[in-house]
């Protein structure tokens, strides 16, 4: 499975969606291509933000070596599968990809775990230290959920 996680920045949620989702798939032996990505290019080339670095490194997972860029149209080409984070994210990847937009490729990441009821991870970017263990939490359940959710498709 080739799986993109999408937020706004790519510097404070998706960069936890995809340092969190690769280490549950590496621990279950799955050859995922798990990466993340921005709609906007505020951040292009920076690692995560410092609080979602510490959260992920608090759970023994190292995300300094990401680095932010821009969701760009082909992407939707690319990868099985792309979360979002808020339902902004989801109608930009509609607009960035215009012609190449595909919906039963594009979900918000909670759906996963609530299904339909459209719930959003909440944006950190504003907000302080317990809004990073909030959302990583989420993210972490999400995460579990995608997991659980591809096991009962396959078996
Ligand atoms: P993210 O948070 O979408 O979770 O990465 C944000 C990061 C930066 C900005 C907005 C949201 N920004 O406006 O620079």
């Amino acid at each position: 499975m080739k799986i993109l996680m999408v937020c706004l920045g790519n510097i404070c949620r998706s960069p936890l969606a995809e340092g969190i989702l690769k280490d549950k798939a590496n621990k279950l032996q799955l050859n995922w291509q798990i990466d993340s990505a921005g709609t906007g290019g505020y951040h292009i080339g920076e690692p995560p933000h410092y609080l979602s670095q510490k959260v992920a490194k608090e759970n023994g997972i190292d995300i300094s070596s990401q680095q932010c860029r821009q969701f760009i149209k082909e992407d939707i080409l690319l990868f099985d599968k792309i979360y979002a984070m808020d339902m902004n994210n989801y109608y930009n990847i509609k607009q960035i990809t215009k012609e190449l937009w595909n919906e039963n490729k594009v979900e918000l990441l909670l759906n996963e775990l609530y299904p339909n009821q459209n719930k959003e991870v909440p944006d950190p970017w504003y907000g302080d230290e317990k809004d990073y263990y909030f959302v990583y939490d989420l993210i972490d359940k999400a995460c579990d959920a995608i997991l659980n959710n591809f096991k009962k498709e396959i078996t």
